[in-house]
């Protein structure tokens, strides 16, 4: 991790800002305003390409000029954005073969924003071209602290530069048409290819699509997407080499982009999160989850979010405006999980375009406003924190791991197999990776235990409890990590879909869960999906619903049986003596206080500590050098036996602190 320049041992406070949309006498406000509430670092430039290139080659750098003058006479520094998420209308006009095709061969236009195939000549050219010469004209800037490439890579495109450009992907993976044939089963459906040329993107087709077509055109998706970012990386490290670069991940279903992949090639890694669950504490348990997913994509290391709605939550399309003090609370718990800082899209809500009700830390009812009242004291309470946080780092920058998050359990994350879960033909339409992944990771959050979110196949020796939910696509390299932490004594939990299919998206012959099988002491005959709305009772209490399975148990004894329904007396829950290991199975999805119930037993046999007082809401979470976030967010007090100074108020505790509802304390431990 590089922090961005200036910035080293600072916590970041800020946002995106895009001044292009006002006229200049609202910027030298602007700067005011984030001088005044701690603002340290924006982001300039992302959607200003039309602004900066208004016609081919010919380049207006004057207002960008007085811009980053203005924030450096301010002392706020800059993460400069190239804008290539968004090129301007010409481009359209120029280059219609590198507009974006749909998979039904419709061409986009120009109207909204990312209208271009990242796979056309053209495209290319422009990036490099536009890149190229802000490095050239801000290499020296002094406000230049980080480049932000794009912004969330993700776009689509099924056109023949795509085709072709998947084509030499594909030649890549597989070496031979047999091989690819073999990997894809065309010869189900009468797909069997002759001739490279004959493989197109996947397009609108008839019925079902070929499901290892889609799952790799993804690959190529995100691996093409990977040399655009790279591309314009390097011509930004050629001008300015103590510059980071970074970009920021998206998360969700459509984001064609394996983040495992992409974290290696960033200087710091980056998330934007917009938590989308209107659950009560739903927006809590997301938000540490996305933070803990973060953590994961930068090895454990420092990382950054960088964008998030500061007053609103948007559910299911419906926003919400954030509870008093929620902002704060929720920039906290990034911070805790290891974001060096809080960002925000954006600065100044925009008086118009497609965004112009979107929440920023300037509202449209101006400065004299609840909202930026909790905007400035979070920017207060946050410069308070950076000499704490820069003391941690230092001991980071120096090969120290002072602070680090701790944490004792491993969650695997597989991106690809939230993909191949999107599939044609599964045997449930409902079915959500991210939903099973975010309801393992919200047991253990109510709980009070930290977790690491962690690669399939990642070294994971360390690890007490190893969680896999629905890890659907597994090879033996993964199944072999899981059972490195049973070998030496730890538990490893396995949820239902896991290791039915190998990387390559075709099922594991012999039952499932394919490579897991021998572990888990246990085979799986049949899938049995549960209608909608339909759960089963299990012996131990409890219920399961969406999902069941027909098991035959070759070792493993039963912990919990379907008490009810067509599997009655059938074992839903396993375990698995391993070498002074367990490994546990869980063969259907389980309501919430089974699911805590399962897994409080878990981590209390495997020893993993629970924080006194953490869990329900009340946040806790520590660093390997002892300090201790400490976030409430229910509306009871908590008592908390912490011992320390608390870093924000200044106030000492002696084993026992009491924290107000909604409040939150950094305890650091005396020294
Ligand atoms: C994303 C984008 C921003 C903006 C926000 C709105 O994170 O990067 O440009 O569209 O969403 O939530």
């Amino acid at each position: 991790m590089r922090a961005p320049r200036g910035l080293a041992g600072r916590l970041c406070y800020g946002g995106d800002y895009n001044p292009e949309q006002w006229p200049e006498d609202v910027w030298r406000e602007d700067v005011a305003l984030m001088r005044q509430c701690g603002v340290n670092l924006v982001t300039v430039g992302v959607f200003a390409w039309s602004r900066l290139e208004p016609r081919e080659g010919e380049y207006e750098f004057g207002w960008l000029d007085r811009v980053l003058d203005l924030l450096h006479d301010g002392g706020i520094r800059v993460s400069l954005a190239t804008p290539t998420a968004s090129p301007p209308p010409w481009f359209t006009f120029a280059y219609p073969d590198a507009l974006p095709e749909t998979a039904s061969g419709v061409r986009l236009r120009h109207g909204s924003r990312d209208t271009y195939c990242a796979s056309a000549p053209a495209y290319q050219e422009a990036c490099r071209r536009v890149a190229s010469v802000l490095a050239q004209r801000y290499a020296d800037h002094p406000a230049l602290a980080l480049w932000h490439v794009h912004n969330e890579y993700g776009t689509w495109c099924h056109c023949g530069h795509v085709a072709a450009s998947f084509r030499r992907w594909l030649r890549d993976r597989y070496g031979s048409l047999d091989a690819l044939n073999e990997a894809w089963t065309t010869s189900f459906w009468s797909q069997h290819y002759a001739d490279w040329e004959h493989i197109l993107p996947p397009r609108a087709t008839q019925y079902l699509a070929n499901p290892s077509q889609l799952l790799d055109f993804r690959r190529f998706v995100s691996d093409e997407l990977l040399t655009r970012f790279v591309e314009q990386r390097d011509i930004l490290k050629a001008s300015t080499p103590d510059v980071p670069v970074t970009t920021n991940f998206a998360l969700g279903p459509w984001v064609p982009v394996n983040q495992w992949r992409w974290a290696r090639e960033v200087d710091i890694v980056a998330i934007d999160h917009y938590p989308s669950s209107g659950d009560s504490l739903g927006a809590e348990e997301e938000t540490a989850f996305a933070a803990d997913l973060a953590r994961g994509f930068a090895g454990g290391a420092p990382w950054l979010v960088m964008e998030q709605a500061p007053h609103h939550i948007t559910v299911r399309g419906r926003m919400r405006p954030k509870s008093p003090g929620q902002l704060a609370r929720l920039s906290l718990s990034y911070v805790a999980r290891g974001s060096v800082g809080a960002m925000f899209f954006q600065w100044r809500a925009s008086r118009g375009g497609a965004e112009m009700f979107h929440s920023a830390m300037v509202p449209h009812a101006g400065p004299a406003t609840r909202a930026f009242a909790e905007v400035a004291a979070f920017g207060t309470e946050l410069s308070r924190l950076s000499e704490r946080v820069a003391t941690a780092f230092a001991g980071q920058a120096s090969g120290g791991f002072a602070s680090r998050v701790a944490a004792g359990v491993a969650l695997v994350w597989d991106p690809e197999s939230w993909w191949a879960l999107q599939g044609p033909g599964l045997p449930a339409p409902d079915l959500d990776y991210w939903a099973a992944v975010r309801s393992v990771h919200a047991s253990a959050w109510r709980i009070g235990v930290t977790v690491d979110v962690v690669a399939p196949g990642a070294d994971l020796s360390h690890y007490r409890v190893v969680l896999v939910p629905c890890l659907f696509l597994a090879d033996q390299s993964a199944a072999g990590a899981v059972e490195t932490v049973v070998r030496q004594g730890g538990h490893a939990v396995v949820w239902y879909l896991s290791g039915v299919a190998g990387t390559d998206g075709r099922v594991h012959p012999g039952g499932y869960p394919g490579p897991f099988r021998d572990l888990l002491g246990l085979q799986v005959e049949q899938h049995v999906p549960l209608p909608e709305g339909v759960s089963v009772a299990l012996s131990t209490g409890g219920s399961g619903s969406l999902w069941s399975e027909l098991l035959h148990l070759r070792g493993a004894t039963v912990v919990a049986t379907y008490a009810d329904g067509d599997l009655a007396g059938e074992p839903a829950i396993t375990r698995h003596a391993v070498a002074g290991g367990v490994a546990w199975y869980v063969a259907t999805h389980l309501d919430d206080a089974a699911r805590d119930a399962l897994l409080g037993g878990v981590f209390r046999a495997a020893n993993v500590p629970v924080e006194p007082g953490a869990g329900g809401g009340v946040e806790l979470v520590r660093r390997r050098n002892g300090t201790v976030f400490a976030i409430n967010h229910t509306s009871r007090e908590a008592q908390l036996p912490l011992c320390g100074m608390d870093v924000l108020t200044g106030s000492v505790a002696n084993g026992e602190l009491w924290l107000g509802p909604g409040r939150a304390a950094v305890v650091a431990p005396a020294s």
